[in-house]
């Protein structure tokens, strides 16, 4: 197992190489070390926690605390990872100080490396600054679920001339902004090509096909422990939620039977000391 921290540099030279990077979200202690221990290049605190650990619909009641509590988690677990938080909605929305304000907490309170915000055109004057203030940012284009009330939908977004021409136009504009990377989130295939052979700094694909620079899937979903929903583009890696019914049911069982708790599992006091509290 290598040491080597992941750092923005790792994700510049991996593209320079041609080498993949490997992002997987993570939003608690235990599990940002178990795929820090597995060599996960980065670990990304997405706002999706939203959905996964608190159980809304969608992404948009996610705060700037409740990252930031999750973030400090991730960032007690991973070791070499390169961690980076999402900004939630209207965490740079609002103004550039309030948006410096926001990305300054998440990595100063939660202890990531970087942070992570939707959109282009709308939002570079924020990147720009955040940037300025020697944050690190990686970008987000295409399906950005913070928009969900604008798309009116989970939709692949890229598919005709003027929206695809809008996102490559909008990359670059980010790569001249500064971020590190951009996470390219349900674009079509060809697209996503197009747009990393045209930035020197890596893609990082979700639902964009194999040509991005790096892939990044929610964690939950590769692991299939959340079905709620289950995008086409999930591969799902194991099958956790069997698996975990399956032990709770056994628990259920083996407990009500009295097998568990086995002698292993018990404590035990000495007869004399015992007898003394009949
Ligand atoms: O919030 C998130 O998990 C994300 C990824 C799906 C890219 O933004």
């Amino acid at each position: 197992m290598t040491n080597k921290k992941f750092t923005v540099s790792s994700f510049l030279k991996a593209k320079e190489k041609g080498e993949k990077i490997s992002m997987l979200t993570a939003y608690d202690y235990s599990t940002a070390k178990l795929l820090d221990e597995a060599e996960i290049d980065s670990l990304l605190v997405g706002d999706s926690l939203g959905m996964v650990m608190l159980g809304y619909e969608n992404t948009l009641k996610v705060t700037v605390d409740d990252m930031i509590h999750h973030c400090k988690a991730v960032s007690r677990g991973a070791k070499r990872a390169m961690i980076i938080g999402d900004m939630p909605f209207l965490s740079y929305h609002v103004s550039i100080e309030d948006s410096i304000r926001n990305a300054g907490r998440i990595v100063q309170e939660g202890g990531v490396h970087a942070v992570k915000l939707e959109g282009g055109r709308e939002v570079i004057d924020k990147i720009r600054a955040i940037v300025k203030a020697q944050i690190p940012v990686i970008g987000h284009l295409g399906l950005t679920p913070q928009s969900i009330n604008m798309f009116g939908g989970f939709k692949v977004q890229g598919k005709s001339e003027e929206q695809a021409k809008k996102i490559i136009e909008d990359a670059l504009l980010l790569q001249e902004a500064g971020v590190f990377a951009i996470v390219l989130e349900c674009v079509p295939e060809g697209l996503a090509k197009i747009i990393s052979e045209k930035l020197e700094i890596p893609t990082v694909g979700i639902g964009a096909g194999k040509y991005c620079d790096g892939q990044v899937l929610v964690t939950q979903d590769m692991l299939g422990m959340y079905t709620d929903f289950v995008p086409k583009f999930v591969k799902q890696y194991s099958n956790l939620c069997d698996s975990i019914k399956e032990s709770t049911r056994l628990y259920i069982k083996e407990m009500q039977n009295e097998v568990f708790p086995a002698k292993e599992h018990t404590f035990s006091i000495d007869e004399e000391v015992l007898e003394k509290l009949y």
